[in-house]
C-alpha cells in the first residue's frame, strides 16, 4: 500500500512521533509511508516527501513537523477537490492519515465521504478540545510549560506582594488553564466555559489578600472573555484578522484584566503571556507515548482498511471512533475547576 501521512493546522508537541510511529509500523509489514507536505496542500499540489526509516530516524523528541503544516482545506481552496482527486489519481495513494485538530477531522471525514480516499484522523492539538477522545497529544506539553511558568511566577509574585496574570492557550476551551491551574496552585482560573466577571475576580482577590496573602496568581484563557457587572463582553483579540478556519487572532484578555484589577484592588498586576512557546520543543514523555500509540494504531486501521475513522483515547485503551462522530468542540468538565476553587480566595 501507498499511504499519505499529512499534518494539518497548528504545530504542536508529538507530531513528528505520530509520523515516525506511522511510518516505521507501515514500512514494518512492506507498506510505502509518502509524507505529503504542508496538510492537505501536499495532496492537492502532489508536494511529497520520501517517508523511509532514515527520514523519520531521530524525530521522536523534536517539536513541529518535519513534514510541515497549514490550514489548507481542499473545499475552501479553488479548485481544491479536482486536484485532490488529479493527484489521488496520478499518485495512487490507498489512503491517507491526517494528523490535526477538530477542523482537520471534519475536512479529512469529507475527503473520504465525498471523494473516496480512504482516511484515519490523529487527534492533534494543546488544547485538547476534539471530541470522542479523552486526550489529544501535545495537550500534556504545554500543560507542564504553563505548570513551570506559574511556578516561576511564584517567586516575583511572593517577594514583590503583586497579583501575577499568567495568559495561556485555549480559544475556545479552557483545559490547559485548569490542569495548569491546579497544578501550579493557581488563586484564580479564567476560562471560556465559565463567566466570572471583572468584580467577581477583584472580590476575589481582595478576600484573599484580606486573609493576609499578599500575593495572587491567576491563570486566563485566551478565549476566555472579558466580563463586567454591567453585562459588557469583550472578547480580546491582537488583530482583527482571522483565519483560514475563521479563527480570531486571540491574545491580550490578561492584560486589559490586570489593568481593571489594579484600578479596584489598588494592588500591582503584572502579566505573562505565554503563547506559541505551550507549542514550541520537545514533547514530554506523556506526550510521546501518547503520540506513538496513536500513529502505530493509525497504521493498523490502514493496513486493516479499517478507515473512516479517529484514533482515540479512552481511558488507557487506544481505540478508534468513526469520524462521523467528532463534532464540535470538548469543553472542560467543570468538576476539574470545583476542586481549583478549594484553593481561590
Ligand atoms: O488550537 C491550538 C492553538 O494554539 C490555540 O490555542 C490558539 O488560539 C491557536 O492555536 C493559535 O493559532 P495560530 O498559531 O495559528 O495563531
Amino acid at each position: 500500500m501507498r499511504v499519505g501521512i499529512l499534518t494539518a493546522g497548528g504545530d504542536c508537541p508529538g507530531l513528528n512521533a505520530v509520523i515516525r510511529a506511522a511510518a516505521r509500523r507501515l514500512l514494518t509489514h512492506g507498506h510505502e509511508p509518502v509524507g505529503l507536505r504542508r496538510g492537505y496542500r501536499g495532496l492537492a499540489e502532489r508536494e511529497h516527501m520520501r517517508l523511509d526509516g532514515q527520514s523519520v530516524s531521530g524525530i521522536l523528541h523534536l517539536g513541529g513537523t518535519i513534514l510541515s503544516t497549514s490550514n489548507y482545506n481542499p473545499f475552501r481552496e479553488p479548485n481544491g477537490v479536482e486536484k485532490v482527486n488529479a493527484a489521488q489519481a496520478a499518485d495512487e495513494l490507498d489512503a491517507v492519515i491526517a494528523i490535526g485538530g477538530e477542523h482537520t477531522m471534519m475536512i479529512t471525514r469529507r475527503v473520504q465521504e465525498e471523494l473516496g480516499i480512504p482516511v484515519v484522523g490523529v487527534p492533534k492539538t494543546i488544547d485538547n478540545d476534539v471530541t470522542q477522545t479523552d486526550y489529544t497529544f501535545g495537550f500534556d506539553t504545554a500543560v507542564q510549560i504553563a505548570t513551570d511558568a506559574i511556578d516561576r511566577l511564584h517567586t516575583t509574585a511572593q517577594s514583590h506582594d503583586r497579583v501575577m496574570l499568567l495568559e495561556v492557550m485555549g480559544r475556545n476551551t479552557g483545559w490547559i488553564a485548569v490542569f495548569a491551574g491546579i497544578a501550579g496552585g493557581a488563586d484564580g482560573i479564567l476560562i471560556p466555559e465559565l463567566e466570572l466577571t471583572v468584580e467577581e475576580i477583584a472580590a476575589n482577590v481582595k478576600r484573599r489578600h484580606e486573609r493576609g496573602k499578599s500575593f495572587s496568581i491567576i491563570v486566563v484563557a485566551e478565549g476566555a472573555e472579558l466580563a463586567f457587572e454591567s453585562g459588557e463582553r469583550r472578547l480580546v483579540r491582537t488583530s482583527e484578522e482571522v483565519d483560514a478556519y475563521g479563527y480570531p487572532r486571540l491574545g491580550g484578555i490578561a492584560t486589559a484584566l490586570a489593568i481593571e484589577l489594579e484600578q479596584r484592588t489598588g494592588f500591582e498586576s503584572r502579566v505573562t503571556s505565554l503563547g506559541h512557546i505551550q507549542r514550541g520543543g520537545t514533547p514530554t514523555a506523556t506526550d510521546r507515548l501518547l503520540a506513538t500509540r496513536y500513529g502505530a494504531h493509525a497504521a493498523d486501521l490502514v493496513m486493516a482498511g479499517d478507515t473512516g475513522r479517529m484514533v482515540a483515547l479512552h481511558g488507557t485503551e487506544m481505540t478508534s471512533v468513526p469520524l462521523s462522530a467528532v463534532e464540535g468542540i470538548k469543553t472542560v468538565d467543570l468538576r476539574y475547576l470545583e476542586i481549583a476553587r478549594t484553593f481561590f480566595g
